[in-house]
């Protein structure tokens, strides 16, 4: 059912301030300030050397952001692919240490296929799923679910935050595990944690703004997408969405790569999105933005309340987001992405809900 919307993409965008939270209060115990794991994990944080991550689509740039959170937050190093690749690298993997698979469906075939090379490998195995009782979730020592309920519009949305969701919990408790986070930063992570559905709701209220800017990305051939630092997974995730709903060729990039070949791309026609929160990262992707500008470039900036006024940047459009702590900032980041190729879509008429020669679930190779 779609109640009022007009597609289901279209609710579940809306439905993520709900949908998050109720994820992360599966993990996370408010009262105490802490995250608080609800099942027995088959091997223990402080004894892995790395932890192998494998996925698809957008299940992958969702584990590429969980990559930057177990590696900063519990200095656990990440090794990530995408399981077409993975499934076939026979990568050499010691006994005893740990691989993460993550799907919304739990029934894609590459996830599957590498979640049972891992298995042969002797790994543990824990996945983040969104079907409980599917063939990934079945297969696996452990589940640790996101609670989105039933994902029906093709291009994943409140999977998506669910599943960054359940990464950071998951690398806060490794942090707590491996000694790398004092109680006094898990409580404050815990506090930001606890401010992201009310972000949420507010950053949907960027929703106008960005269905003007979907007019212009409507007209354009290509369009880039740019960011840095947990930014980066997230342009490449606001490529796939853009192309996999309007058809516009769209290409994510780290916004330090610039110069190492897509500078040449840039002229008046190009509309490039950067995603630029105000944290670390800011001033040397807002430098990035410069280069694109002084080319001619159509920079649309993603940005919060400090980085709109920090820019020194004219003649750009922004959408602005509510300021919040740089560790959820994907979580947050991912409304206007969506919504922008949301409404880019159905601009041009197209099916928001059933892009053409995609399936909700990709159980063959
Ligand atoms: C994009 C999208 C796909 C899926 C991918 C993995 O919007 O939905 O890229 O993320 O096919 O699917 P799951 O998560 O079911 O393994």
């Amino acid at each position: 059912d779609k109640g009022n919307y007009r597609h289901f993409m279209l609710k579940e965008i809306n439905e993520q301030s709900e949908v998050v939270g109720r994820t992360f209060s599966h993990y996370v115990d408010f009262a105490s300030g802490r995250v608080n794991l609800p099942v027995e994990l088959p091997f223990k944080f402080q004894n892995l050397k790395r932890l192998s991550i494998v996925a698809c689509g957008t299940a992958y740039y969702a584990g590429l952001v969980g990559k930057y959170w177990f590696e900063k937050i519990a200095r656990l190093p990440v090794e990530i692919d995408i399981a077409s690749e993975f499934r076939y690298r026979e990568m050499p993997l010691e006994e005893g240490e740990a691989a993460l698979f993550v799907s919304q469906s739990g029934e894609t075939a590459d996830t599957l296929a590498s979640l049972r090379y891992c298995k042969a490998q002797k790994q543990h195995i824990i996945s983040v799923v969104n079907v409980a009782t599917s063939t990934i979730a079945r297969e696996s020592d452990v589940v640790i679910p996101t609670l989105a309920g039933p994902e029906i519009g093709v291009a994943s949305t409140k999977a998506f935050t669910c599943q960054l969701s359940v990464l950071l919990c998951l690398a806060i408790a490794a942090g707590r595990a491996r000694g790398t986070l004092s109680e006094d930063e898990e409580k404050s992570l815990v506090d930001s944690i606890i401010s992201t559905p009310g972000l949420i709701s507010e950053t949907l209220k960027c929703e106008q703004d960005v269905e003007k800017l979907a007019r212009d990305i409507a007209k354009s051939r290509d369009v880039l997408y740019l960011g840095r630092g947990t930014s980066y997974p997230l342009a490449l995730e606001g490529a796939l969405k853009l192309k996999e709903l309007s058809y516009i060729h769209a290409e994510g990039y780290a916004a330090g790569e610039l110069k190492h070949g897509p500078i040449a791309l840039i002229d008046e026609t190009l509309p490039v999105v950067v995603i630029a929160p105000s944290d670390s990262a800011y001033e040397k992707t807002v430098s990035n933005m410069q280069e694109v500008a002084a080319r001619g470039g159509r920079i649309i900036l993603l940005t919060d309340q400090t980085g709109s006024q920090a820019s020194g940047l004219d003649n750009i459009s922004s959408v602005v987001v509510p300021d919040c702590a740089s560790v959820i900032a994907p979580i947050v980041y991912a409304i206007p992405i969506q919504l922008l190729a949301y409404h880019t879509a159905v601009l041009m008429g197209k099916d928001a809900d059933q892009p053409r020669n995609l399936a909700k679930s990709v159980t063959v190779e």
